[in-house]
């Protein structure tokens, strides 16, 4: 458009200079001027064009990483930044005798969960192996189906290699799908990460991530020591305690956000299930409010592991899938945030 202008101011000029025209001198003048003026404006326009471009691109980046990963609910999965595809609604085992561990576990495989969580220190591993082998034994699942997550105790970041190979033979697998740091413990987890990295290079895990890490700093921590993106952040969190922060900062890493204590924990549940708002959202809907709450964790982006050795309770919590909580029922739930935890660390 310059150009333009400028060729036009030319030709005026040109066409004056040979006197093949009746303009004055003035107006000639004029002329130059209102074009170098016009230029200026298309020069400044064009500034801002490119600046409001840069801006939107910018937006575009940043929400393009700062987005929350998306949730199929058709797949009821989630992909992880490392490539894996991650159910986005398990059974947790936390507490649950060995017994009991089995049982639910294989109950939660035969009812429709392929996601297990369990962890070292709950003791439960081999029992959940057994529950697994069970499940595929029947014919209800595949290995390649099911997704197993376990984590690493603190008092073993010291030798993390040895920790992964122990579980992976107390579970009976030959891969575990997730393994994650139980805890923050800044004296050894970078160490103990490091471990987790290697055994990610030797097939041994498929994913890795943490747990238990409240403030960005803290999880940044890990992040800059090491190379492989946590896959998740498992962390407490129910609609008392919605964890927007975390949730808010990870989301730069392409990290999944996990609720343990989806249902306010063993001995808290009654005070969730009680609660007006979920309550009378529960009976909207004719779902219970452990049905309701594991559907806001899903529809607010999180996955959700309710833990159960009850096979009814397994049966209700995957009978999640045929209702929809609306924008004004995600809008109450949001606001029974309170801070509140129900666990101390
Ligand atoms: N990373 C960590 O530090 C950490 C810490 C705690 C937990 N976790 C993980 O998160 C999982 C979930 O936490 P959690 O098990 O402690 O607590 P939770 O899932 O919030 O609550 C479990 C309680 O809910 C009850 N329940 C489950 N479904 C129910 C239903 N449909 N109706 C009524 N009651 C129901 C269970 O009783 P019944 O057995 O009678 O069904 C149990 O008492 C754990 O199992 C574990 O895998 C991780």
């Amino acid at each position: 458009m310059k150009k333009l202008l400028s060729v036009l101011t030319t030709i005026i000029l040109i066409i004056y200079n040979s006197g093949c025209t009746q303009l004055d001198e003035k107006t000639v003048a004029e002329i130059t001027t209102a074009a170098g003026n016009a230029a200026a404006v298309i020069t400044a326009a064009e500034t801002a064009l490119q600046t409001t471009n840069d801006m939107v691109q910018s937006k575009e980046r940043t929400e393009k990483t700062s987005a929350p990963l998306q949730f199929d609910f058709e797949r009821k999965s989630v992909m992880l930044n490392s490539g894996y595809e991650m159910p986005i609604l398990g059974l947790g085992m936390f507490s649950l005798s060995d017994s009991e561990a089995e049982n639910s576990t294989y109950w939660a495989l035969k009812h429709g969960f392929r996601l297990i969580d369990t962890a070292r220190i709950y003791g439960n591993e081999e029992a959940v192996g057994r529950g697994i082998k069970r499940a595929i034994d029947e014919g209800y699942v595949t290995r390649g189906e099911i997704f197993i997550t376990t984590k690493m105790w603190t008092s073993d970041y010291s030798d993390g290699a040895a920790a992964i190979d122990a579980s992976l033979s107390r579970l009976g697998l030959d891969y575990i799908d997730l393994m994650i740091l139980h805890h923050s413990q800044p004296s050894n987890d970078v160490d103990a990460y490091k471990a987790m990295e290697q055994a990610v290079r030797d097939g041994k895990l498929r994913s890795i991530g943490l747990s238990n890490y409240y403030e960005p700093e803290d999880f940044d921590r890990v992040v800059n020591a090491t190379t492989i993106k946590p896959a998740l952040l498992q962390n407490e969190t129910h609609p008392y305690h919605q964890s927007g922060l975390m949730k808010e900062h990870i989301a730069q890493y392409g990290t999944v956000f996990e609720s343990w204590f989806p249902l306010g924990g063993r001995g808290n549940t009654q005070t969730l299930f009680n609660d007006e708002t979920i309550s009378s959202i529960a009976s909207a809907h004719k779902k219970s409010s452990a049905q309701v709450i594991l559907r806001w964790h899903l529809q607010a982006g999180q996955i959700a592991i309710p833990g159960s050795s009850n096979e009814q309770h397994i049966i209700e919590d995957y009978d999640i899938w045929d209702f929809e909580l609306s924008d004004e029922e995600m809008r109450s739930m949001s606001a029974l945030e309170t801070d509140e935890r129900f666990s101390w660390y």
